[in-house]
């Protein structure tokens, strides 16, 4: 599996500087966390991994490739899989046609065709959603439409279709916000899982602390688009400069 090299990324909004100079190195199979405070730029490199914003300077490199040469639809054919911090699903299909939505990213234009009319593939499909949803707890919601569902349950229907792509890294973007403290445990184990059971290597931008705290091998703590300071947990925690960014925002990150 390939790591992930961030190396010298800049871009900036009508003069805000979104991400300065940011450099940083997501090893394959590691659980790394972006923190930081609200506008400090964590949203912003998700999204240019997975080729929604284009920065002016820089390099993004998976498995020998440079990100920024390719297509925003080409980014999960590499085995990039997001999600967002705003949920993006269906309310009118029901939460197994959702998830399913995310088996067709990694179709290749040329292959549409010949997917979509084999009965076959659509059978593989399906017991890879159920199995992924399974995995998440929700494999009972399965003919349920999404519309009216909790909050919680829709968030982990989004994790779904991100991993029916099958992706060899996952952006996670604030998997544990809006959730309680119940869901918020399941969600820590639940990403623990996705790396431990599917070998899959997850980046993830999350406020609650704890849970970074808990699920991450290393942390990436981001300021007005700086890296201030890249460690294992025990490490971050103690930073001066995190301990003066962090102070008066009790456990928020
Ligand atoms: N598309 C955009 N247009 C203008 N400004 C943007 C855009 N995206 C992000 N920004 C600005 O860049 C900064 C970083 O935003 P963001 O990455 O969303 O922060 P975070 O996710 O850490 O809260 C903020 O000042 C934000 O207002
Ligand atoms: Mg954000």
């Amino acid at each position: 599996m390939p790591d992930l090299l961030i190396d010298n990324l800049h871009i900036h909004f009508d003069g805000v500087i979104a991400l300065d100079d940011v450099s940083l190195t997501v090893k394959s199979g590691e659980i790394f966390s972006l923190i930081g405070p609200n506008g400090s730029g964590k949203s912003t490199l998700f999204n240019c991994i997975n080729g929604f914003n284009r920065p002016r300077k820089g390099a993004i490199r998976f498995g020998g490739i440079n990100l920024l040469r390719k297509k925003t639809h080409e980014i999960p054919l590499l085995g990039i899989a997001r999600t967002f911090q705003n949920l993006q699903n269906v309310p009118y299909m029901t939460v197994l046609d959702n998830v399913l939505l995310g088996a067709h990213l990694r179709i290749s234009k040329r292959d549409t065709v010949k997917r979509w009319l084999s009965r076959k593939q659509r059978v593989a499909e399906e017991a890879l959603a159920l199995e992924i949803m399974d995995l998440l707890g929700i494999a009972n919601f399965e003919r349920k439409y999404l519309l009216g569902q909790p909050f919680g349950i829709r968030k982990l229907v989004e994790i779904a279709r991100a991993l029916v792509s099958r992706p060899k890294l996952i952006l996670l973007d604030e998997p544990a916000a809006g959730m309680n403290d119940q869901e918020t445990i399941e969600i820590a184990k639940i990403i623990t899982e996705i790396r431990n059971e599917l070998g899959i290597t997850v980046l993830v931008v999350e406020h609650d602390m704890r849970l970074v705290m808990r699920i991450s091998d290393r942390i990436c703590v981001l300021d007005s688009g700086k890296v201030i300071t890249i460690g294992k947990p025990d490490e971050v925690k103690q930073h001066p400069e995190v301990v003066k960014v962090f102070l008066g925002e009790g456990t928020d990150a």
